[in-house]
């Protein structure tokens, strides 16, 4: 069952002086239900441009984006945000925690978006998705404290705690040692694969991108599929740092 999917998809920007600059070029993908897919590409292939595409951040220049069997382009600002809040989880790289707000309290913030039994056990449910990413004795800890492990373990419960469909990560270990970005990984793949979510993970780390089951490759906008080994073989010193 498909879940998301890009139709021909191009992101580009108008530039003074200049013909515009296109970003993406005709990019289609299709994303099934508990899919793993990732996108690696060098810095500048427009990565971060897809990612705000998939997550309903951005619309495309030309071509559709369609969720859940709709066109996203038939949904009004409102239920786009909607489905955002609901569906789909973000982990980035600087891990975005708010300062000054306990680890619990940070898990707990998407919840304040939410309506019923989810807003009402907010507490509860922050905590046990805290637990689920080994955090359970440092729920009360500022981020601050923590290790940048530590601090993705939290991102990674705040991203997961409404049980997304769809967990878009963008650079996850990019800010890690190489031992804790490969726990990170594990951990994230671990809680997708539990609770039946999607996820794409988009890196320039061929060692992260292999751990998908599907391998896409982004260079200067035009998305390819790739088998493993392709992505293995990318992992060249210039491309994996
Ligand atoms: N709003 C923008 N205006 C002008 N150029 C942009 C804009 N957004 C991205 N770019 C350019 O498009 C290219 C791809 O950007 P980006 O998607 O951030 O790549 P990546 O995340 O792979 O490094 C880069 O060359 C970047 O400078
Ligand atoms: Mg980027």
């Amino acid at each position: 069952m498909s879940l998301l999917r890009l139709e021909a998809v191009t992101r580009s920007v108008e530039l003074p002086d200049a013909p515009p600059l296109e970003i993406l070029k005709g990019v289609d993908l299709e994303v099934a239900v508990g899919d793993h897919v990732s996108v690696v590409g060098r810095s500048g292939s427009g990565k971060t441009t897809l990612l705000n595409l998939l997550g309903l951040l951005d619309t495309p220049t030309s071509g559709q984006i369609v969720f859940d069997e709709r066109p996203v382009s038939q949904l009004g600002s409102r239920a786009r945000d909607r489905a955002r809040g609901s569906d789909i989880g973000f982990i980035f790289q600087q891990f975005n925690l708010l300062p000054g707000r306990t680890a619990l309290e940070n898990v707990m913030t998407p919840l304040l978006y939410a309506t019923g039994r989810q807003f009402w056990r907010r507490r509860q449910l922050a905590g046990e998705m805290l637990e689920r990413v080994g955090l359970g004795e440092r729920m009360l800890s500022m981020p601050e404290k923590l290790s940048g492990g530590e601090q993705q373990r939290v991102a990674i419960a705040r991203a997961l705690v409404r049980g997304p469909r769809l967990i878009l990560a963008d650079e996850p270990t990019g800010a890690l040692d190489i031992d804790t970005g490969a726990s990170i990984m594990a951990l994230v793949d671990e809680v997708a694969e539990q609770s039946g979510a999607a996820l794409i993970t988009i890196t320039h780390d061929a060692n992260v991108a292999a751990l998908a089951r599907r391998h896409y490759r982004l260079d200067k906008g035009v998305l390819t599929a790739v088998d493993v080994t392709r992505v293995l073989a990318m992992a060249a010193p210039e491309v994996s740092l």
